[in-house]
Order: C-alpha cells, then sequence, then structure tokens
C-alpha cells in the first residue's frame, strides 16, 4: 500500500458517512486523495472540506488503497467486490458479510489479529453488539462467558437520517400541539414512546433480524460459538447513542471488584456511575456502570453500557480498521 492512500468514501452524505468523514479528519488520516461516493441523487453535492459528492460508476472506482462502504446491504453486495477486484481494501458497514467465513468481522480493540486473514473485504459489526463487546471481551479474558442476556435501548440515528428526522418532526408537532407526522420509518411513532421491535421479523422467527445479528457477531467476534444470548432490542426516542443493559454468567465466580479492576484497564472503556447516551454521543468509548451481582444466578454480574452508535459502533471503528491497514498491520 502506498504511504499515503487514496481513500474512496461509499454513502458518503448518510449519518455514518458523513461521520466517517469528519473522524478521517479529526484524526489527521494521512490520505493522498478522500473522494465521496453516494447515490445519483447526491451527486454534485458539496460536503465539508471541499469535497464533491460522486455518483458509483465502473469508470470511477480505479485506483483506490482503502474503501470505506456505509450505504446498506445492497449496495455492498454489487460495488464492494468490485472495488476489491480493483486492488481497494473494503472495510464494510453493512451487515451484507459479517457471517462469510471468508470474511473477518472486526473490533478494533477485541479481535485485530483476525484482519490478517482478510481477502480484500473486512467487515464493520453492527453497532449494537460492538461497544457491548469491548467490554464483554474484556471481561470474558478474565473468567469463561457462557451466557449474556441483552436487552438494548438503541437511538433513531441507529437507523439513519430520515429516522432521525421522523423523531424530530413528530417530538416537534406534539409539543407544538399539532397533529404529528403518521410514522414511516418506525411501525409505531417514536417520539415519547419505546419501540421493542428493531428491524423485522424474518421467517416467522420470534427474534428480530437486528437481534440475530447481536446474537451471531457476538459469538464470531468472541470466539465462542456455543455462547448462549437472550436478546431483546427496543427502539427509544434518543437521537445519538445506543446503550445496553447486560446480565453476563461466567464459568466460575468474579467479583464486582475484580470486574471493576479488569474494565479500568480495558481499551475503549470507561466506568461511569451512570452511563448515559448524551454522556457517550459524540466521543469515543463505551461507557460502563451499574455493576452488581445478578440474584439468583452465583457466577453473574449485571451492568449497563452506553455507546455512540455513530462513532464507535460504527464510523470510528471502521477508521480504526483502516487505520491498521493503512500502516501495513494487515
Ligand atoms: N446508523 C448507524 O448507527 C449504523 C451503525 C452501523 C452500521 N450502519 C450501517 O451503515 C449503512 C448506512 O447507514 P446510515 O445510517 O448512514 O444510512 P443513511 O443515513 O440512510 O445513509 C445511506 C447512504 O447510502 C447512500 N446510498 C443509498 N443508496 C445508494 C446507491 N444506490 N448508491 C450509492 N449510495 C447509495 C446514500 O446516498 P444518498 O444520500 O444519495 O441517498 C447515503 O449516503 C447501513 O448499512 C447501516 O446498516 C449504520
Amino acid at each position: 500500500m502506498s504511504p499515503e492512500p487514496r481513500i474512496a468514501v461509499v454513502g458518503a452524505t448518510g449519518a455514518v458517512g458523513r461521520t466517517m468523514l469528519e473522524i478521517l479528519a479529526e484524526r489527521d488520516f494521512a490520505a493522498r486523495e478522500i473522494v465521496p461516493f453516494a447515490s445519483e441523487r447526491s451527486a454534485g453535492q458539496e460536503l465539508p472540506g471541499g469535497l464533491t459528492v460522486r455518483a458509483l460508476s465502473e469508470e470511477e472506482i480505479d485506483g483506490f488503497d482503502i474503501a470505506l462502504f456505509s450505504a446498506g446491504s445492497g449496495v455492498s453486495r454489487e460495488w464492494a467486490p468490485k472495488f476489491a477486484a480493483r486492488g481497494a481494501v473494503v472495510v464494510d458497514n453493512s451487515s451484507c458479510w459479517r457471517m462469510d467465513e471468508d470474511v473477518p468481522l472486526v473490533v478494533s480493540e477485541v479481535n485485530p489479529e483476525a484482519l490478517d486473514a482478510h481477502r480484500g473485504i473486512i467487515a464493520n459489526p453492527n453497532c449494537t453488539a460492538m461497544q457491548a463487546l469491548v467490554v464483554l471481551k474484556a471481561i470474558s479474558d478474565a473468567v469463561g462467558l457462557e451466557r449474556i442476556v441483552f436487552s438494548s435501548y438503541q437511538s433513531t440515528s441507529g437507523t439513519g437520517k430520515a429516522a432521525v428526522d421522523e423523531l424530530e418532526a413528530q417530538t416537534e408537532a406534539i409539543l407544538h400541539g399539532t397533529e404529528p407526522p403518521a410514522p414511516e420509518v418506525y411501525p409505531h411513532p417514536i417520539a415519547f414512546n419505546v419501540i421493542p421491535q428493531v428491524e423485522t421479523f424474518k421467517d416467522g422467527d420470534d427474534y428480530t433480524t437486528e437481534e440475530r445479528k447481536v446474537i451471531a457477531e457476538s459469538r464470531k467476534i468472541l470466539g465462542l460459538p456455543d455462547l448462549a444470548v437472550t436478546c431483546t432490542c427496543v427502539r427509544v426516542p434518543v437521537f445519538t447513542g445506543h446503550s445496553a443493559a447486560i446480565v453476563a454468567e461466567f464459568d466460575r465466580e468474579l467479583s464486582v471488584e475484580r470486574a471493576t479492576e479488569v474494565l479500568s484497564a480495558a481499551p475503549g472503556v470507561v466506568l461511569a456511575e451512570l452511563p448515559t447516551p448524551l454522556m457517550a454521543a459524540g466521543g469515543d468509548v463505551a461507557y460502563v456502570g451499574r455493576l452488581r451481582r445478578a440474584q439468583g444466578a452465583p457466577h453473574s454480574l449485571a451492568f449497563f453500557v452506553a455507546g455512540d452508535n455513530l462513532r464507535k459502533g460504527a464510523a470510528l471503528n471502521v477508521v480504526q480498521i483502516a487505520e491498521i491497514v493503512a500502516a501495513g498491520r494487515a
């Protein structure tokens, strides 16, 4: 790879894509050129930093060293192999390749060694799983992790820009005493509500597709194929920051004191008395707190995690992976 890679950002006008561009700038990522791509609709649009959006086309995708994808699974399925075939290393934010055996699924602090096996495409994990895994990895290195019960509180920016607009419009209407616009993104109004469904129920499954991602990706990233995971993903009227209440069960005793010690030394983790999404939004760490014994289960701990879904949950981890790739360490 050339010392200063040429980088494509695909989905650059979206919630995650914009955050990727911000983080590349914040971290002074040494790039020869950064080229933003989006759909035909956005071609020609000016983005901060004087970047002009291009539409994806066969003619425009040559000569990239790294391509950061965040434009949904359909776009990744079609275009990621094309970028990879032309020599770029793709880091993909969608769920398209995550469970593919040949594609490493990487949280930069948890399993960077998996990057060595990449064949041109690297997958970035689900945003809800990501921040919890930074915490769970640290604990599972100290004792054997056997089971987790995972209940999420997910913000609207996790669905993308249209969902953020829906929460804003409904909230504003209600606060001004007018009829709120009917829900389009979610199955129920999201303002002043809580919806116990994230993504969809597929083929009669009683877990949603989001819950299935948390289950399967946690097992793959932690290297624990038999980990028992019960997961309930819930959408809440928060703009940015996903949280999760987790009960983790181990193969032996782990005291609150020892867990606190382990977590205070874990990279990307900060202990907080009361972690909240507002505290986490705009930052790069997962906050963990409310650490206590779980009742009735001797080898268990309960705790609460909050992180920024657009940053560590998506864009930051992509950029951290790109930094490892650019440094020639993968
Ligand atoms: N939001 C999160 O917290 C989060 C976290 C982890 C992973 N992800 C994943 O990241 C991806 C993007 O999410 P998002 O929240 O940023 O969505 P978003 O705000 O809706 O943005 C979607 C982006 O994809 C572009 N796009 C759509 N169709 C395209 C096409 N045919 N060709 C090229 N570009 C196209 C859009 O361009 P236009 O503006 O031109 O339409 C826009 O830039 C999804 O796969 C999502 O699952 C999101």
